[in-house]
């Protein structure tokens, strides 16, 4: 009988450049990560999806990948790598690996190929064209456009870095090696792919301009649906794999045509990400999100950060709480008291709806984004080309003690980490019933609810709540005013201390009912 295990996990992503570091190098690695698994096990988390650590040039921080059956060796080794996914199983944890099929690194073997002889069968597994002109007016995902020539008069496609060619999926041996590719690491226990970008794949072959305000000929081309059906085949040859989907999209519905019942297990819900910490707003969002993912029988996802977005506790400090790349709200004023009392009360909304829940690691030590970092220390390829970095939620993380690098590396970390982490460490939140960590610790433990039925409960304007099953409340105050607390047998969890019988603004409360 097939578990289903990604209809209501926990599932942690860790970034592995930033988790911990084994070998002294500044940089985090598997050695680091094994050697840190009980954080996850007392974390008490389902799943770990683990960012790319593949050999790459690191031209996008490892999204650009010119190996995928092996592992970089600032990570490690293939042999670590199994070890860990023994290991976490062992812990009773499943492993997620990232896939990223919509591009490969310039310095894999086939590019190289594709740049030697214009003749080489590889040249057509990418975007080469012939042309004077740049051939179309497409602007990248990062920012600046997406061809780069080479030579007199020809260009190649790629929608991120220059680094990161745009793979021809309408050729059948592109195809033909991404399943293969899934069956090495099925084949290796990983029990889920992560896929990047996952509606980028398609291209209009006709190659048009884009024009605005009509859709991009190169996001969510219909062709792409065929893909995940024959990986849906490949998953399922094996025992409760997952296929997770990277997929930006405004249209809900759209969205979740890449959830029906024989394409993905469940995709980022990014609509969440975005909303505003506003009562109407993410009421509306999480209705939206319950109506279209009951359309498909999918689970839904509560996702508030991960290593491409502003974290949530500066973003929910700010006065526009919204996350959007266009909208680049980079040192703009933050409260991080208040942006704390959020993400905490965030926390307890996330893990109580129905579906499954990601935590961006770092997110359950209530880290802020590090908007301090010299230009001249930044990494993110996405910096020069559209004066945002990502690097600020990407540093790494504290473990222990009173300084840098707070236990991370023996080392120096490869991007600063702020003198008043001190207070966020593992070690100093562990055991300490008002921290972020304890939070995170208790509400996972008390998921217990985690299959029972959603209803919303009527609390008056500007409070979210809802049951689940007969006996579990969560109560989300989101007005300015403290307000009265269902009726209630016992209070599991509070995001905040409660005002008397009162549940103060910004608060959020699990109550047992009956
Ligand atoms: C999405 C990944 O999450 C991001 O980090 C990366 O830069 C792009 N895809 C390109 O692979």
């Amino acid at each position: 009988m097939t578990m289903q295990w990604w209809r209501d996990a926990v599932i942690y992503q860790v970034y592995p450049r930033s988790f911990a570091d084994g070998d002294g190098d500044g940089v985090g690695d598997i050695a680091g990560i094994r050697a840190r698994l009980g954080h996850l096990r007392d974390l008490g988390v389902d799943a770990i999806w683990m960012s790319p650590w593949y050999p790459s040039p690191m031209a996008d921080a490892g999204y650009d990948v010119s190996d995928f059956r092996d592992i970089d060796p600032v990570f490690g080794t293939l042999g670590e790598a199994e070890a860990l996914i023994a290991e976490a199983h062992e812990a009773g944890i499943r492993i997620i690996i990232d896939i990223v099929p919509n591009h490969i690194s310039s310095e894999h073997p086939w590019f190289k190929a594709a740049l030697e002889s214009e003749t080489a069968p590889e040249r057509d597994y990418f975007w080469f064209r012939k042309s004077q002109n740049m051939p179309t007016n497409w602007i990248g995902e990062f920012g600046g456009t997406a061809w780069t020539k080479i030579g007199e008069d020809t260009w190649y496609l790629h929608l991120f870095t220059p680094e990161q060619p745009d793979l021809n999926w309408e050729h059948p041996e592109v195809q033909r090696e991404f399943e293969s590719i899934l069956r090495f690491w099925f084949d290796r226990g990983a029990d889920g792919i992560r896929i990047d970008s996952a509606a980028l794949l398609f291209k209009d072959t006709a190659l048009p301009e884009v024009v605005d305000g009509e859709p991009h000929p190169f996001h969510d081309l219909d062709a792409v649906h065929d893909v995940y059906r024959s990986w849906r085949r490949i998953a399922e040859e094996y025992e409760d794999r997952a296929l997770i989907g990277e997929v930006w999209m405004p249209d809900v519905e759209r969205f979740t045509n890449y959830l029906r019942p024989d394409e993905l297990h469940a995709a980022f819900n990014f609509d969440f990400l975005g909303c505003a910490w506003d009562p109407y707003l993410m009421r509306s969002c999480i209705q939206r999100t319950l109506d279209a993912h009951a359309r498909v029988g999918a689970p839904p996802t509560w996702v508030l950060s991960n290593h491409d977005v502003t974290r949530h506790v500066t973003r929910y400090g700010r006065t526009d709480t919204t996350f959007s790349f266009e909208n680049n709200l980079d040192g703009t004023p933050v409260d991080l008291e208040l942006g704390t009392r959020r993400a905490r009360a965030a926390a307890l909304l996330t893990l109580s709806l129905p579906g499954s829940a990601y935590i961006y690691q770092g997110e359950e030590l209530g880290l802020w984004e590090n908007e301090n970092i010299e230009p001249n220390q930044i990494q993110d390829p996405m910096y020069a080309r559209r004066g945002h970095t990502r690097d600020g939620c990407r540093v790494p993380l504290p473990w222990s003690g009173d300084e840098p690098p707070y236990g991370f590396t023996a080392g120096t970390p490869w991007l600063p980490q702020p003198a008043e982490w001190k207070d966020r460490t593992v070690q100093a939140q562990t055991g300490d019933p008002t921290s972020m960590l304890e939070l995170y610790r208790s509400a996972i433990g008390l998921r217990v609810f985690k299959d029972q039925a959603f209803a919303w409960l009527d609390r008056g304007e500007g409070v979210l709540a809802w049951t689940r099953g007969t006996d579990f409340a969560c109560v989300l105050n989101l007005s300015e005013a403290p307000v009265p607390l269902p009726e209630h047998r016992d209070i599991l969890l509070a995001s905040s201390p409660l005002d008397g019988d009162l549940l103060p603004s910004d608060t959020a409360v699990w109550l047992r009912l009956r």
